[in-house]
């Protein structure tokens, strides 16, 4: 199953890069697109990968109403995780896959078509970039960088944002906003980035993700140490384990 999944997500990101003549509309909140092309990857991936597990649930990104994670087997995708990197021509953006059972990731891939890194991981096997394995840093918080996410659509939580990075660059060394939370949770796996927090995230931006950094070794819950959840949005804190549970003692969200 997993091969098979890798080659439709790596077709995907093709479908990225050959974009031309892309069409931008407005979607619920502040700075909030969707473009032709996450259509149309969406499209082209809920085939795909229907046709590999015919009986799984999918939950994509750009549907207007989202199936059920939770039960039996369930696809939880984005298409294009940092639609506005793709609108800028950033060349930060990837794919995100994961497939639950039962509402437990057993399998995630996302893809940066553009350095053609594919990161992935199946439950219990570690977790891989290009085929080579990968693991957390085993930096401390106070040697490690951090990456946030802003939550960009949701402009109430920019000040509490502001405020926990704000006591982050007290405790480490620098900060980083590339952009894509799938992207920065498998900084996180590969070891380039030791921590990362966004005060809210949809389920397709870090499910793929998620499975990838635990079995990285890396550690994955809400901002108050509490689990994520797949069926609705929550808070994100992930991380090597050492800065992830400094941040936790430490109470630096509350
Ligand atoms: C967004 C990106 C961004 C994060 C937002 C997400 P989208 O996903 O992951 O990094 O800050 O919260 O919604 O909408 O571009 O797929
Ligand atoms: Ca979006
Ligand atoms: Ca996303
Ligand atoms: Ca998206």
């Amino acid at each position: 199953m997993l091969h098979p999944i890798l080659d439709a997500v790596r077709e995907a990101g093709q479908i990225i890069l050959s974009a031309h003549d892309v069409q931008v509309s407005s979607k619920e909140g502040i700075g909030n697109f969707v473009t032709t092309y996450d259509v149309k990857v969406q499209s082209f991936l809920r085939e795909k990968l229907l046709s590999i597990v015919p009986d799984a649930h999918f939950v994509g990104e750009e549907d207007k109403v989202h199936d059920d994670a939770l039960h039996g087997l369930a696809f939880i995708v984005d298409p294009i995780d940092c639609t506005a990197n793709f609108v800028r021509g950033m060349k930060h953006s990837a794919v995100s896959v994961a497939l639950a059972r039962d509402g437990v990731l057993i399998l995630g891939a996302v893809y940066n078509p553009y350095r053609d890194e594919m990161f992935y991981a199946e439950l219990g096997k570690g977790a891989f970039l290009n085929g080579t394995p990968i693991h957390v840093s085993d930096r401390t918080l106070s040697e490690g960088v951090f990456c946030i996410g802003t939550s960009p659509y949701h402009r109430s939580l920019r000040e509490r944002t502001m405020t926990i990075a704000g006591r982050l660059m007290e405790r480490m060394q620098d900060l980083r906003r590339f952009g894509s939370a799938a992207l920065d949770l498998t900084d996180i796996a590969c070891g380039r980035v030791e921590l990362g927090f966004e005060c809210i995230l949809q389920p397709w931006d870090f499910a793929g993700g998620a499975i990838i950094l635990t079995e990285a070794g890396g550690r994955i819950t809400q901002l108050d140490g509490s689990p994520i959840t797949l069926d609705r949005p929550c808070s994100i804190l992930s991380g090597n384990p050492l800065a992830h549970r400094a941040f936790l003692e430490e109470s630096l969200a509350k």
